[in-house]
């Protein structure tokens, strides 16, 4: 018998999500492993090479902004991610309500099927003393294509390296459902 495995040649991880969430910020604390006080609009694109990924596939990290491109650029990055980042704050409720009224659906135009996976990452942890966890477990009941959420902080490095591994993770090993219920009437 032959069991045939699919392999995947590369990661590629975008991070999306509104105007001054942390996306740039996130990039640059895991690279650098400390949090950068003066921010870029935008990071480059970087390559993490496999051997030191955590599932040895060569990666890359895709940052957006919307002050330096437009939405057609937008839309090409993000039908070229193999996974997506939506990154909200937790401080800021405008940004969790756009997950699903701009984001998701925004996400769903390139992707109709749900084939590219998104983990929610709600950032700046470090502001607040309480969990956004539960309001976001209802926008994972509603859209299937999410493959998991984490809170973090670029601030003090909490769950960064986390972050980046569960969106390697949704690409190499998705847990969604091997059926889904159509409950449309
Ligand atoms: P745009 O490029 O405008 O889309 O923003 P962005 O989402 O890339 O956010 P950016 O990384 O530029 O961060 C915006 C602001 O939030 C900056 O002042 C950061 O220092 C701050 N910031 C980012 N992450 C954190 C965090 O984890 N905690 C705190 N307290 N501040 C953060």
């Amino acid at each position: 018998m032959v069991i045939k495995t699919f392999q995947k040649r590369n990661v590629r991880i975008l991070l999306v999500g509104d105007q001054g969430v942390g996306k740039t910020s996130l990039i640059l604390s895991l690279v650098s492993e400390e949090f950068p006080e003066n921010v870029p609009a935008k990071a480059e694109e970087i390559t993490i090479p496999a051997d030191v990924t955590p599932e040895q596939v060569p990666t890359n990290i895709v940052d957006y902004s919307s002050s330096e491109q437009t939405d057609e650029e937008l839309n090409e990055q993000i039908k070229h991610a193999s996974v997506i980042c939506v990154v909200y704050a937790v401080d800021d409720d405008d940004s969790v309500d756009r997950i699903s009224s701009y984001w998701l659906p925004l996400i769903k135009l390139s992707h109709p099927d749900g084939s590219c996976p998104v983990v929610l990452v709600g950032n700046k942890i470090d502001l607040v003393d309480y969990s956004t966890i539960d309001g976001v477990y209802s926008i994972m009941e509603e859209f299937s294509e999410i493959e998991t959420c984490i809170e973090c902080s670029a601030k003090t490095l909490k769950n960064i390296s986390e972050m980046f591994y569960y969106a390697q993770k949704a690409v190499l090993h998705p847990t969604g459902p091997i059926y889904s219920v159509d409950n449309s009437d």
